[in-house]
């Protein structure tokens, strides 16, 4: 079968790895990818959805897999699918559940889904009145996409007040600013693969978002993930009955079912599992701890959605844990410099290219986050020194990178 993987980053050159690693899948093309991803795999550049279309159509394609959730939100899925070609991606108006958060918030309200409580700010004029309502800490949010740069928690009310006129302002995609509770506990990220009626969730995952060791720093994409988190696994039921299940059957209800992969961001605090966020795709870096672990052919699990028999679907998994650590450019989640030389020998552990170009001599960056270094192992601390060991011979010497992915201690 022959595959087209939508998406320009690690998070896509792990798919497409996935996807070399397919029984089912002879020929596999991504678009546009990157200069390090095209090493290994074809790259192509189309234009716009038309483009992606007409070479779906003349290239016979069997499969979309949208990585990155912008073409998801503007559509690109519908436009596909009206055309008859299967997508693996939910439609615009399920991606809602990460567009908007306004819209999942109202979704798991009327749903009697578990996350914390929230007020949207719709103009400057609301904020003194909202912000007294909630106690310090109090998390504020953009409407809209905001590659993971959207969320501020701030601990006193002056300071929340200043931040959501700024939020308010930027205007990430949407026009207002959520006010949440900040919720205690600890993070972990699990993925619902459904059929719209079925589903079935992955192995749990753990992504550190901020910028520097020990959780301190600004909020970025994501610096690091590794798989499986064991402390997670009493919580599945749980997070599977209350939350996976009902709110699968709320998009149903709503009349837009939700067919694709359904990232639940969740914090496990002293009342149980809560939702801080859906996404609408695979998260990043996650997918590049999760899917070096995946046995079952990824091609598999594309038709079973797209053929609506997820109920059929059993997943299978390494045994062993991954560790993927991001490199990202110095300033990073801020400006940065583009163009910093790297140079990478051979590894053991696997590099995915997030923003790199060819060089002369060396591969240059072109991108916040640059590579994501990923070693699977059969115990977590052996991938870890495996992961960190392989980064020390990258030369790379103005990259940032934690050093404590994995390390955290899951505990309330
Ligand atoms: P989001 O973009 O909604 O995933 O938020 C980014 C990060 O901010 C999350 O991964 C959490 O670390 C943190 N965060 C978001 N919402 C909350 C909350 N209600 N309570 C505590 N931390 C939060
Ligand atoms: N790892 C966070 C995200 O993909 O949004």
């Amino acid at each position: 079968m022959k595959v087209l993987i939508l998406g320009s980053g690690a998070r896509e050159h792990a798919i497409a790895d996935a996807f070399s690693r397919s029984q089912k899948t002879d020929t596999m093309y991504v678009c546009p990818g990157n200069e390090g991803i095209a090493q290994e795999y074809k790259c192509l550049d189309l234009p716009d959805r038309q483009a992606i279309l007409d070479f779906c159509q003349k290239e016979h394609i069997d499969m979309v897999f949208i990585g990155p959730e912008q073409p998801i939100a503007d559509g690109v899925s519908d436009f596909l699918k009206d055309a008859a070609i299967p997508v693996f991606a939910p439609s615009q108006a399920a991606a809602r559940l990460e567009s908007s958060k306004a819209f999942a918030k109202d979704i798991m309200n009327r749903y009697h889904i578990p996350t914390a409580r929230h007020q949207m700010i719709n103009n400057s004029s609301e904020i003194h009145e909202v912000i007294s309502g909630f106690s310090m800490p109090v998390v504020l949010k953009a409407d809209g996409l905001a590659a993971g740069k959207g969320v501020v928690i701030t601990h006193n009310p002056q300071e929340a007040e200043d931040v959501c006129r700024e939020l308010l302002n930027q205007q990430f995609g949407s026009t207002g600013v959520l006010a949440e509770e900040y919720l205690e506990g600890w993070e972990v990220s699990l993925f619902a693969i459904s059929d719209g009626r079925n589903f079935c969730t992955t192995q749990f995952a753990q992504d550190h978002k901020q910028l520097f060791d020990g959780d301190v720093g600004p909020n970025t994409g994501g610096m690091g993930a590794y798989c499986p988190v064991l402390e997670a696994e009493p919580y599945r039921q749980e997070i599977e009955d209350k939350i996976i299940g009902p709110v699968l059957e709320a998009m149903q209800a709503e009349g837009c079912p939700y067919a694709g992969v359904l990232y639940v961001g969740l914090m496990i605090t002293k009342n149980g599992p809560k939702v801080i966020e859906f996404n609408c795709r695979l998260g990043d870096p996650e997918t590049e701890a999760v899917l070096p672990l995946l046995k079952t052919d990824i091609m598999d699990i594309c038709l079973a959605v797209t053929q609506i028999r997820v109920n059929e679907l059993v997943l299978e998994w390494d045994s062993g844990s991954a560790v993927a650590v991001v490199l990202a450019a110095p300033g990073y989640p801020g400006n940065y410099p583009k163009n910093l030389p790297i140079k990478i020998p051979q590894l053991e552990a696997k590099v995915y290219f997030a923003g790199v170009k060819r060089g002369e001599s060396a591969w240059l960056s072109s991108g916040g986050r640059v590579l994501c270094v990923v070693a699977q192992a059969d115990e977590l601390e052996s991938a870890r020194s495996a992961v960190y060991r392989d980064i020390e011979k990258i030369d790379f010497p103005q990259a940032q990178c934690r050093r404590d992915i994995g390390r955290r201690t899951n505990q309330l």
